[in-house]
């Protein structure tokens, strides 16, 4: 039975107010919001790692720049976003503990090996190119944080993709063998990248307590069919092959029948057992013991400042 804030709280959604970090909020409105947007900002974080991976071997100077500037961005998303947790008041101390632990998620597709520079041209495109097609719905989520998190974060999406989808015209238009390249960084990213928006609506355990809230304002299936709206025509434009043979056009629902991602290797990636989990976060933490020493001198001297105003 709701209460009556829940109901008031309820009717606030339903008029598409926006919450505000000291207005009354359900225990589980605040839950949730920690759960997803501190995972948003670990899938940032992490998101760092595949193409951090290239930045000392692209093949120009001007790419090399290109994607330390793309690299730069996502820091500065996942620092919008645990700024967006912190309102709810939870610590990002605690939030990248729960990371550390296994306890919080990041986007699985983050488990994924870049193997070639091909790579980074699919990442941008199709990894980016999800995040886009997740994150501009977001805008409108109810919560006011996260909703002006996401404003400013998809102002700088748009690069990312445009810069990956250029990487991919490049190489496809190549030499055969960068063309080869390019069909095998697709071959490899299509499925996982499918698998970003979710597991399908069937079995998204929060998605129905999620868009009643507004906190999810499109289903995990519909964003992924917008997906391949999207995406299948500019691999066509590429003349590359979406590797999906049920791939087909369907004139009746104006949009394109697919095959289901392998929901297995999904909820095994999830579960820690992808290609490249255990390597993440290794590297996540080594990178939280190496900065131990600066966050505590940041501390001391927060400090030593505070007892000097005070004094
Ligand atoms: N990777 C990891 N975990 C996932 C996942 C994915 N791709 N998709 C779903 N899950 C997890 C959910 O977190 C949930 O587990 P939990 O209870 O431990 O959190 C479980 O699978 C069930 O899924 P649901 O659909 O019920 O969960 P949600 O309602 O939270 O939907 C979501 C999942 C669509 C990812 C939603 O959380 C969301 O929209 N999050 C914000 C957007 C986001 O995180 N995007 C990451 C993209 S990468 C990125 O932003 C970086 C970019 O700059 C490249």
């Amino acid at each position: 039975e709701a209460t009556p804030e829940e109901l008031a709280f309820q009717a606030r959604i339903d008029r598409d107010e926006k919450i505000e970090p000291k207005e009354w909020m359900p225990e589980g409105y605040r839950k949730t919001l920690i759960r997803q947007i501190g995972q948003h900002a670990h899938s940032e974080i992490v998101g760092q790692l595949p193409e951090g991976n290239w930045i000392t071997r692209a093949p120009t100077l001007e790419r090399k720049a290109i994607l330390l500037a793309k690299v730069q961005d996502e820091a500065g998303h996942g620092l919008y976003l645990y700024s967006a947790a912190e309102t709810l008041g939870v610590s990002r101390d605690e939030l990248l503990e729960k990371l550390h632990s296994g306890e919080m998620k990041y986007s699985s597709i983050f488990n994924y090996p870049t193997l070639t520079w091909a790579d980074m041209g699919a990442v941008g495109w199709l990894v980016d190119g999800a995040a886009i097609m997740n994150q501009v719905p977001l805008q409108r989520t109810s919560y006011g944080p996260y909703s002006r998190a996401m404003i400013r974060i998809c102002k700088e999406e748009s690069f990312h993709q445009r810069q990956g989808y250029h990487i991919m015209m490049k190489m496809a238009r190549g030499t055969p063998e960068q063309k080869e390249m390019a069909q095998d960084a697709l071959n490899r990213f299509w499925f996982p990248s499918l698998m970003m928006f979710g597991p399908s609506d069937k079995d998204s355990v929060h998605s129905e307590k999620s868009m009643a809230w507004k906190i999810k304002i499109n289903t995990n299936d519909e964003l992924r069919q917008r997906f391949v709206n999207e995406t299948v025509p500019q691999a066509e434009f590429l003349g590359l092959t979406v590797p999906d043979p049920e791939l087909a056009w369907n004139e009746e629902k104006q949009g394109y029948d697919f095959s289901e991602p392998d929901w297995a290797e999904f909820f095994d990636v999830i579960k820690g057992n992808g290609p490249c989990n255990r390597e993440r976060l290794a590297t996540r933490k080594d990178a939280w013991d190496e900065g131990a020493w600066f966050r505590d001198g940041l501390t001391a001297h927060a400090e030593k400042s505070a007892k000097r105003r005070a004094a």
